[in-house]
């Protein structure tokens, strides 16, 4: 396991600087703000400072993950890797995010190729918006390559269809080599940053974990696929080597 160590120590001398600096946005990117966008960063930056719950890691290129915390479940089960020591194991992940609680996740690459990940409102999201029409609430956050895409949910009532692209920024993920993106998925937002810039997107068209009504059923389930999309492995990615999930109450 060679390869592990040379990776592990790449990894820390890389990272340290990034895990202990949390910046605060400069051009943050706004898109439907409620209110005000600097207040609420403090105060979910506060929220996670106070936070003691469980986090769940997990290894995607050793397969290693500690025990899973209350409220998060293996949809699908982490595939064994493929290439030698390469960020290249697949699963998808279920996190019931109920009570006004927030999920954040963070997330460190080696590099991103592909689908690296989906954070879908729907078990059957698969990237560029849309589920096949499991449910309305089918909003979903997911990688290509070094792009974020954040897609919306459908539209009520007759004529239907989904919200679609809200918004996406090239050069977000994976901008070096084993830098990390953190997300924070909770009822009507979803937030990313990745050391340098936050994108922070706040509206009704986002994930809906407040019992909002669904004709394929009211849930409080997001899904988080790892080096693939929800759905199925017709689109999969590589290069995330480790996702750390908690949760934390808003
Ligand atoms: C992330 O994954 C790499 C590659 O498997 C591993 O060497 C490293 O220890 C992991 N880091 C954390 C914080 O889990
Ligand atoms: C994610 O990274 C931030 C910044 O280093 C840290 O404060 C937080 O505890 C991490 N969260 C998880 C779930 O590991």
């Amino acid at each position: 396991m060679h390869c592990t160590l040379s990776l592990m120590a790449a990894c820390l001398v890389t990272l340290s600087p990034v895990y202990g600096w949390l910046p605060r946005p400069k051009e943050p990117v706004q898109l439907q703000v409620e209110t005000a966008l600097e207040q609420k960063l403090e105060k979910m930056q506060a929220l996670e400072k106070q936070n003691t719950v469980d986090v769940l890691d997990v290894n995607l290129m050793t397969g290693v993950t500690s025990s899973l915390p209350a409220g998060m479940t293996w949809h699908s089960k982490l595939t064994s890797g493929r290439g030698e020591c390469a960020c290249d194991r697949q699963g998808v992940l279920k996190l019931t995010v109920e009570g006004g609680m927030a999920a954040q996740i963070n997330m460190t690459f080696s590099h991103s190729s592909g689908f690296t990940f989906n954070v879908g409102d729907s078990v059957t999201n698969d990237g560029y918006g849309g589920d096949r029409n499991t449910q309305q609430n089918d909003a979903e956050v997911h990688s290509i390559n070094n792009a974020i895409y954040f897609y919306g949910r459908d539209k009520r009532g007759p004529g239907g269809g989904s919200y679609g692209l809200l918004h996406s920024e090239g050069g977000f993920v994976a901008t070096q080599p084993f830098t990390t993106v953190t997300l924070h998925v909770a009822d009507e937002l979803a937030t990313a940053h990745n050391g340098l810039k936050y994108l922070y997107i706040n509206s009704h068209k986002m994930f809906a974990l407040n019992g909002q009504s669904d004709a394929g059923g009211v849930n409080y389930d997001v899904y988080l696929g790892m080096n693939r999309v929800v759905d199925s492995t017709a689109r999969t990615g590589t290069g995330l080597c480790n996702v750390s999930v908690r949760f934390y109450q808003l």
